[in-house]
């Protein structure tokens, strides 16, 4: 079922989300079939439940020929139950970052350039990748909001955050 996203200003998107109790469960396998629909049906990048109300740490991505990100290399779709980040040396790389929660806009981030990240798959398996580039910068985005942190927050540089469609005109680059 495709889920109404939560936009910034609600106050459920900034608390701290619980870890899942129970995995595998079928009443997680029915939320992450709501998020793959939701995340679809919106072109998102990726989703995590709190944006769909849920306040459970789980989140989704993927990326493959994606209109609301037509630059993006393509990151494999995964889903991720309970993850925990682990930066990978200091280096910091900035790159724009949009929100489904933050419609239109879009914002210059800072993000570890590589990371693992380390999850329950939804079977219950732990997994361990090392990521770098926009893989890693989906993943500390996604898992932010588990912690209730939308990517403005993250920001140092106002001059570069605005509307989609005004930052980049005529480069097919779509939002909502
Ligand atoms: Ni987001």
């Amino acid at each position: 079922m495709i889920r109404e996203i939560l936009r910034m200003g609600d106050p459920r998107l900034w608390q701290p989300s619980k870890p899942v109790a129970r995995v595998p469960a079928p009443d997680l396998d029915a939320l992450l079939a709501d998020m793959r629909e939701t995340m679809a049906a919106a072109n998102g990048a990726g989703l995590a439940a709190p944006q769909i109300g849920v306040p459970l740490r789980v989140v989704i991505f993927g990326v493959d020929a994606n209109p609301r990100y037509p630059e993006a290399p393509p990151v494999p779709y995964t889903e991720l139950v309970n993850p925990v980040l682990t930066p990978l040396g200091d280096a910091i790389e900035e790159g724009w970052e949009g929100c489904l929660s933050v419609p239109g806009l879009r914002g210059v981030v800072p993000r570890y350039a590589r990371l693992r990240y380390e999850p329950l798959d939804p079977q219950g398996r732990p997994i361990a990748r090392e990521v770098d580039g926009f893989h890693a910068r989906v993943v500390q985005h996604e898992c932010d909001h588990l912690d209730g942190i939308l990517y403005p927050m993250r920001m140092r540089d106002f001059s570069r955050f605005g509307f989609t469609d005004v930052l980049f005109p005529g480069t097919g680059v779509v939002d909502d």
